[in-house]
């Protein structure tokens, strides 16, 4: 696993997105998220949408299923998955200004519930969901053993997992690490880049049984060129984006640096994007 020389607590991460939200809301959009290319001709909107499908295709959702969506960001994953599959779906989140946009959405939809919650610390009891998802959340926590045991946990027997990933390639070597790996994870409050064979590890030890692996890295790296692409419009058109970059009192301006180190990190195969997908045995409790 990539550790980052300064080590990244659930506080940091919290901090990273109510600092940073109005820029998120700017430059990603409601979905904290990939996009998932296909055919190539795909919008970003629909993109990002594309994504969420296919991970649903993957669970293979069925109406009133409770869904639990770990790190659910503004609420819009929870949101698509009630409208288009009919489940109900709880997220958590750490950030304040993520939850307080979360909570709009339950009242046009009874089946969404939005907590500010440590995944980590939850008070959901044993066997409370049919699947449990975490869209690009897992990087953020700093034991991902705990963060798969409480998923085992949380699930019904026969429940699934399906986790979207941020990677780090198997044997990394040590310029990657230095240039691209290390900063990414410092940069973006990471406690932990972990490889697919890690992931695959951390599964099995909660009692996982794995259904698959799909790496999809190509098919969403295109996201990086589109929000560095957004930013470099904003800094020249928005006073705002520039006062914050050159104000030090901004801790988590040091993220914009990650932009085009992830976008290399992609090209030159440092890191990879994956959906892990698992179930928990229909005989265990
Ligand atoms: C990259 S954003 C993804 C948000 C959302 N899944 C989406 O796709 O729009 C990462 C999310 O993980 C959440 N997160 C990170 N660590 C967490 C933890 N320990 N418990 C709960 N949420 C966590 C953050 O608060 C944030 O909402």
């Amino acid at each position: 696993m990539i550790i980052p020389r300064e080590p990244q607590s659930s506080a940091a991460v919290a901090e990273h997105y109510d600092e940073l939200d109005r820029f998120y809301r700017d430059i990603w959009g409601e979905h904290v998220h990939h996009g998932l290319w296909t055919t190539g001709r795909e919008t970003p909107d629909g993109a990002v949408e594309a994504l969420i499908a296919h991970l649903a295709d993957a669970l293979a959702l069925v109406h009133g299923q409770h869904v639990c969506d770990v790190g659910c960001g503004y609420g819009a994953t929870a949101e698509w998955l009630a409208r288009h599959h009919g489940v109900r779906v709880t997220g958590v989140t750490l950030s304040a200004a993520q939850i307080g946009r979360a909570d709009q959405r339950v009242v046009g939809s009874p089946r969404l519930r939005f907590l500010r919650q440590d995944w980590l610390a939850n008070t959901f009891e044993d066997g409370a969901f049919d699947h449990v998802i975490a869209i690009e959340s897992s990087e953020h926590m700093p034991d991902k053993q705990r963060f798969f045991d409480e998923a085992y946990r949380t699930l019904k027997p026969g429940g699934r997992l399906a986790i979207y990933a941020w990677l780090a390639r198997d044997r990394s070597r040590s310029w990657e690490e230095r240039l691209l790996l290390e900063p990414i994870c410092r940069e973006g409050r990471l406690p932990g880049m972990g490889t697919e064979a890690e992931y695959r590890a951390w599964a099995e030890k909660a009692g996982f049984d794995m259904d698959g692996f799909e790496d999809l890295s190509r098919r969403v790296r295109r996201t990086w060129s589109l929000c560095a692409g957004r930013v470099a419009t904003k800094l020249l058109t928005r006073p705002d984006y520039r006062r914050y970059l050159l104000d030090a009192r901004s801790k988590n301006r040091v993220f914009a640096l990650s932009l085009p180190r992830i976008w290399l990190a992609y090209r030159t195969g440092s890191m990879r994007y994956g959906l892990l997908t698992a179930h928990k045995p229909s005989d265990r409790a």
